[in-house]
C-alpha cells in the first residue's frame, strides 16, 4: 500500500501489546499512549525539511539546523487527546488546533460540530492525530476541513489502522501520507477495529 507508513520497532510494539491488553487500566493506557506518541514522532517527521541556523557553542560558532516551519498538531475529539501531550512533549513549540466530528446517524455523513485552528495554520506542518482509523470517515472529513483551511502539508497520525479505513484515506486524499503503528484484520459490523483494543476513547478517560 503507497502512502501507508508503519512503524514497526520493537519498543513500540512491546508498548502497543501492553495497551491492547484489556486488563491494563486508564492511567496504564494513557502513560503508554503518551510514550508511543512521542516515539513515533523521530519517524514522522524524518522528512521535514530544516533550515540552517549559525549556533554559538561556548567554544565556536557553528552552523546547526532547525525546523524550517512551525508546526500544527490537530487531534480529532476525543481519542485524538490522549495522543497529543506525547507528541508535544517531542514538539514543544508546536501549536494544537482542535476538530470535533461525529456520523450523524440518519446520513451517516461525518459533521463537523467544534473546530479551533490557529490563524496561520495554512503556513505551518500539520500533524492530524487519532489513535484509531477505523472507517475513515472521520478522518476524512478532518483532512478536508483542514485542506478548506488552506493546510498544504499535513500528515495522519494513528495508533491502530483498519485496511477499510487505510482505503477511505487513499481514495479521499491520496498524497495524505498515513503513519501507523499497526494495521489490524478488519473492521466488525459496528465499526470497531479488529483485534484493536477496544474503545480508545473510553480506555485513555475511564469512561
Ligand atoms: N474507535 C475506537 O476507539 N476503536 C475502534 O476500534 C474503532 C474506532
Amino acid at each position: 500500500m503507497t502512502n501507508v507508513n508503519l512503524i514497526d520497532h520493537p519498543v513500540i510494539q512491546t508498548k502497543l501489546t501492553e495497551l491492547r491488553d484489556f486488563t491494563t487500566d486508564h492511567r496504564k493506557f494513557r502513560t503508554l499512549l503518551d510514550e508511543i506518541a512521542g516515539l513515533m514522532v523521530y519517524e514522522v517527521t524524518r522528512d521535514w525539511p530544516t533550515t540552517p541556523k549559525i549556533v554559538q557553542t561556548p567554544l565556536e560558532r557553528m552552523t546547526g539546523r532547525v525546523l524550517s516551519r512551525p508546526v500544527t498538531l490537530v487531534p480529532i475529539l476525543r481519542a485524538g487527546l490522549g495522543m497529543a501531550d506525547g507528541v508535544l512533549k517531542m514538539l514543544p513549540d508546536a501549536r494544537m488546533g482542535h476538530l470535533g466530528v461525529y456520523r450523524n446517524e440518519q446520513s451517516l455523513e461525518p459533521v463537523t460540530y467544534y473546530q479551533k485552528l490557529p490563524p496561520d495554520i495554512a503556513s505551518t506542518e500539520v500533524l492530524l492525530i487519532d489513535p484509531m482509523l477505523a472507517t475513515g470517515g472521520s478522518g476524512s472529513a478532518a483532512v478536508s476541513f483542514l485542506k478548506k483551511a488552506g493546510v498544504t502539508s499535513m500528515k495522519f497520525v494513528c495508533l491502530v489502522a483498519s485496511p477499510e479505513g487505510i482505503q477511505t484515506i487513499h481514495r479521499t486524499h491520496p498524497e495524505v501520507p498515513i503513519y501507523t503503528a499497526a494495521i489490524d484484520r478488519e473492521l466488525n459490523n459496528k465499526g470497531y477495529i479488529l483485534p484493536g483494543l477496544g474503545d480508545a476513547g473510553d480506555r485513555i478517560f475511564g469512561t
